[in-house]
Order: structure tokens, then sequence, then C-alpha cells
């Protein structure tokens, strides 16, 4: 949520800040700007509402050939989107830009008398707060950013510069990613590592409470209270491919088509179909501390809570004597919810930094429960809190709709409900059949992606058209996967989209059938098939716009689309009508001529709260 960016070096500083910001935009698109100095400290600041693009071409009327910059893309919090509100926000002589949530702004901005204020942001009030400190740099910089942050509560990633020291940049975090990357006779800074590739593969991730003073050629790097800290420096495994469109469209279809790759990488070394064993290193839980859990509470927003609650479905399916928990970390952080202590929770988020997810990690570890990550970014801030963790590997993901995060996220959860299952005796015969198609789910994607894609971009192209709601439904194990499937739709397409249980229909959403909504089915023929088949009935029966997707092959009723998914898979055909539903999301919002990659109001690594 919201990029950073810095330069400081001997090239055009904005050059590095426009192609950062570009990289950093799904993080948040209503506003950009960027900020440079000269070897005089003379400041070129130039901000635009909307993407980066339109900045990018205020910057080409403006080139300088200044070597130090802080940059920024915004998703509002505090102020509308405006050119006002943008950052780099200036005070006197410093420049910063900020993510986060400054909460006591309010208070802050009370006691400052000597700034005119000019946006309606909580980022303005602590560059003023920070200005006041420097006191025309009668101060270091970093001792001013130092003092200001004491005063603040709330959540930052900044960068500050100064016009009367134009060789140095002071960043410093709280709850917001800032990464630096190591390069030779410069320093590049970023709010996710991503900015980096192709600069550098060295990078250093600060950590909250820290505060570092970056020039061309020195880091350094202090506590709070000042204490100096040496931080690691740390390899980046993101090639420029992997952050590239590829020849698609959108990075979301990208995603979705190399699902059958991101999957495998989720299972490397980690699935032994002769054996039929599952084997998760990263948790580092011992068999007997395995057999003890008798809880799982699994912990994420959105789509990564979808995922929880796929995985739910199944590991209590296999599990003996279990009771297994997802919840939505907002909601989750502030209940006042007794941990069994034989418990352990699943912290699951593909970017690794989302604040409502981190603050339940925090609360859930001070009660002494074990936690284990479910994480995709690597080296990001909740992968390094947690005591245990199985990174997903699928690669970035940037889209701002996440797709193949969740049939990893889906999957390696159920590999860690299996573990647990291995460690407390139950048959082989039980397990294997979810390990088995748990092997062959990539080779099932791949088959998919290559007979269905036309037919689902066709019937979406039609309904995008004709229809302003949609009843996603589906049971069991399909459930969250309609959740998901609706939460794609509404997320890139704007449409109102909403999911149930087929099951739950009578008891209110069948009131929404008519002919405004269409009904997308999910119905795996499994034990419950002839049971979610009365649902559909009673919705033919009352006028619905029915599509069903089914694995069920001579599936014959009078519905208005049938899409047949052709599969050898029992257990897991959810995870793959998912796909379906990602395919049938993506060109529908296509259809309506909309970005899909960066849908309006949202952004995808939510770092406030
Ligand atoms: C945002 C994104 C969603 C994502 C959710 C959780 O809301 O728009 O696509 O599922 O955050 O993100 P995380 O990085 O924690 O998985």
């Amino acid at each position: 949520m919201c990029g950073i960016v810095g330069y400081v070096g001997n090239n055009k500083a904005q050059d590095f800040l426009i192609s950062g910001l570009k990289r950093l935009e799904y993080r948040g698109y209503d506003s950009a700007g960027i900020v440079t100095l000269d070897k005089k400290g003379k400041a070129t600041l130039l901000r635009e509402k909307g993407k980066v693009s339109g900045l990018e071409s205020k910057v080409s009327q403006n080139a300088r050939d200044d070597q130090i910059g802080i940059g920024h893309t915004r998703w509002a919090t505090h102020g509308e989107p405006s050119e006002r509100n943008a950052h780099p926000h200036q005070a006197g002589d410093i420049y910063l830009v900020h993510n986060g949530i400054i909460e006591n702004y309010k208070e802050l901005k009370d006691q400052i008398k000597d700034h005119q204020f000019q946006s309606d942001t909580d980022s303005e009030v602590l560059a003023a707060l920070i200005n006041s400190f420097y006191q025309g740099g009668k101060h270091p910089l970093s001792n001013a950013v130092v003092q200001a942050l004491k005063l603040v509560r709330g959540t930052y990633g900044i960068a500050v510069i100064s016009v009367k020291n134009p060789g140095e940049i002071v960043v410093a975090r709280s709850g917001s990613p800032l990464v630096i990357g190591v390069c030779q006779d410069e320093t590049l800074i970023a709010s996710d590592a991503s900015a980096l590739v192709g600069h550098t593969k060295k990078a250093i991730y600060l950590n909250d409470g820290e505060v570092a003073t970056i020039a061309k050629d020195s880091i350094s790097i202090k506590t709070l209270d000042s204490q100096p800290v040496s931080n690691k420096v740390e390899t980046i495994q993101t090639d420029l491919s992997a952050i590239q469109k590829g020849g698609y469209d959108h990075f979301l279809l990208k995603e979705v088509m190399e699902q059958p790759q991101s999957l495998t990488e989720t299972l490397r070394g980690r699935i032994n179909v002769k054996d039929c064993t599952v084997h998760l290193g990263g948790p580092n839980l011992s068999d007997s501390e395995l057999r003890k859990i008798k809880h799982i509470i699994i912990v994420g927003c959105g789509t990564a809570y979808y995922a929880g609650m796929t995985a739910a479905y199944y590991i209590e399916k296999f599990t003996p004597e279990i009771t297994i928990e997802p919840v939505i970390a907002s909601e989750y952080r502030y209940r006042n919810a007794y941990i069994p202590k034989d418990s352990v929770a699943l912290i699951v988020s593909q970017s690794g930094e989302t604040a409502d997810t981190l603050a339940c990690l925090r609360e859930i570890k001070k009660q002494g429960i074990k936690t284990i990550g479910i994480v995709n970014s690597i080296g990001s801030t909740i992968a390094r809190e947690v005591d245990g963790g199985t990174y997903i590997h699928v690669g970035p993901e940037i889209s701002v709709a996440s797709t193949k995060a969740y049939t990893s996220q889906s999957i390696a959860m159920i590999m860690f409900g299996l573990t647990i299952a291995q460690a407390k005796g139950v048959k082989s015969n039980t397990l294997a059949p979810y390990i088995k198609e748990i092997a062959a789910l990539p080779q099932e994607i791949e088959g998919l992606l290559q007979s269905i894609p036309d037919t689902v971009k066709n019937i979406a192209k039609k309904y995008a058209k004709k229809y302003d709601h949609a009843i996603y439904l589906g049971r069991d194990t399909a459930y969250p996967t309609a959740l998901e499937g609706a939460l794609k739709l509404k997320e890139i397409s704007y449409t109102d989209a909403n999911a149930y249980p087929t099951g739950e229909l009578k008891h209110g959403p069948i009131a929404l059938v008519d002919d405004n909504a269409f009904e997308f089915f999910l119905l795996p023929e499994n034990d419950l098939y002839d049971k979610s088949l009365s649902g559909l009935e009673e919705v033919l029966a009352r006028g619905g716009h029915a599509i069903v997707v089914t694995d069920k092959s001579d599936f014959n009723h009078p519905v208005e689309q049938i899409i047949t998914v052709q599969t050898g898979l029992k257990l897991l055909t959810p995870l793959l009508l998912n796909v379906v539903s990602q395919l049938f999301a993506y060109n529908f919002a296509v259809a309506k001529g909309l970005p899909v990659d960066q849908p309006r109001n949202l952004a995808k690594s939510v770092t406030v709260e």
C-alpha cells in the first residue's frame, strides 16, 4: 500500500525514481510524485494526480540531472487523491514520503505552529514535525527524524531528504516495509524489492524501529535508541522476467496461466508420490509437537482468508481430533478469543506485509502460541516474525487481485494438515488419495488451461453485457472457492458478486434471483453433488440464469451455460473449478474495458489498518 523509492548516486535520480514507481504502482495508484535535489540543494518537486504515467510526462518536461531524490505512489488514506495530497510533502528544508498511518496526527498538528499546511494528509504533519526538530540544519537530519518518530503513534515507512544536505537520505520503518538496495557508488531504497530488480541483487531489509542514513557509498543503521545495528545483506532472488508481462495483456492473465509452474514450485521437494508422504521442513515442528496439535487457527485477509477456509475444509476431512478456525485478520485482532495451548496458528499472506495479519501474528505470539507463516514474499515482515513457515514460492504476484497465490496457499496449508495427519498416524490409504491429487494438480491445471479459456471467454463476454449482479454458489470444499470466485469478480469487474453455500440459498439468497442477476454454480461431482443439484433446481424453477461449472461429463440440466471441466481429480476438483472462476472474472472485466491489474480503490499490499 503506497510505494516508496529513493536514489542517491552518480546517475540521474529521476530515471530510477520513475522506473521504480512503475514497478510499485500495484501498491497504490491514485497519485504519484518525486522530488530531486541538485548539488546545491535546489529542489524539483513534481507531483501528479492519477497513475505514474501522468507523472512520467511531467518529469520528461522537467528533466533534471539531480543525483538524489525520493518518490511515492499513493493509495489515499487521509485526503482525496489530488496533486496537493500527493507525496513528497515539504516542510521548511525537508521533503518526506510516507507509507502507513500516523494515528495521532491531529494532536501533533495542533502543536505545530510554524508551518502552513498544504494538504489534508497525516504525512505532512510528520514532515512538519521533523522539520521543527531539524531547525534549519542545526541538528543532523537523522536526529530530527528520530525525535519526531518518538512522538508518533501509528505505522510508517518513510524517506526524508533535506535541501541543506543534498547527499543523504534518511529512512525509517515501523510496520511498513523498506528495503535498501546496495550497489557500487549508488544506494537505492524501495518499499518493495521488486523496484530494485535489474539494478542490484543485494538488499538490506530494515526492521521495525530502525533508522538508516544513506549516502551513495555508505549505509549506517541505528535503532530509535541510537544503538548501531548491522543488518544482513540478503540476495534478491527475483529476476526481471518474473516482473514483466511476458507477452500477456495483463499480469492477472499471466499469473493465472503460470499456475502449473508456480504450483510445481510450491510442491518442489515437499511431496513424495512414491511413498505417498509429505514433508515440510519450514514449520520446524517435531512429530511429537505435530501430534499434540488439536487446534489450528488460520489467519488472513481477502484471498488469503479464503485459501485458509479452503484448506480448513480439507484438513478436517483427513485429520482426526482437530478443530480448525479460519479467521479474518481485521476482525480477529480485536476479538477476545481464547486460544487453547495445544494450538498452532497459520499466518497466511502473499505479501507478508498485510497490517491486520501482522497484528494478529504479534498478538498470537504474545499468547505463546506457535505461529507458522504461509507466505510468498521472501524476507517480508511476516516471514521474518513467524516461528516457522512454508514459503509458497510462486514468484512475484503483480496483479492486485490474487490468483496463483490462492492455489498455492491452499495447497501448502493442506500439506501442512497432511504432515499433522501423518504424525498422528492416520493410515496411508486415507492420506494417499490427497497426496496423489496434490501431485497431479499442476498437470490438471495445465490441461484445463489448454482446453477451456475460449469457452470461458465467450460466456464471460456475453454475461458482462447483460448482468449487474452475480450469485456464486458452492457447497463444502466448493464453498470457499465460490467465495473466492465472487471476490475476483467484484475486485476486477466492479460487479456486485456474493457467494453463498448452496444449501443456504433457501434461507435468504434465493430472493435475489431475478433477471438482473446470474448464478455461477460450482458443482463438483462429489458426495454432495445431488444435494447441490436441488439448489440449482430451485434456482431454475424461479427463472434463474445459471452458469454451471462442473466435472460431471454427462451433466444435463436446462441451464443457460455449462462449463465442463475434464479431470481425473475427485477431491481437489474445486481448486480446478476456481481456475475457471479466475478466467471468467478476468474476461468479464476485460469485456467491460476495465484496468484489470489495477482495479479502482484497491491496492495489493495493505500495510495500513
Ligand atoms: C488485499 C488484496 C487482496 C489480498 C489481500 C491479502 O486486499 O487486494 O488481493 O488477498 O490484500 O493480501 P496478502 O498479501 O496478505 O495475501
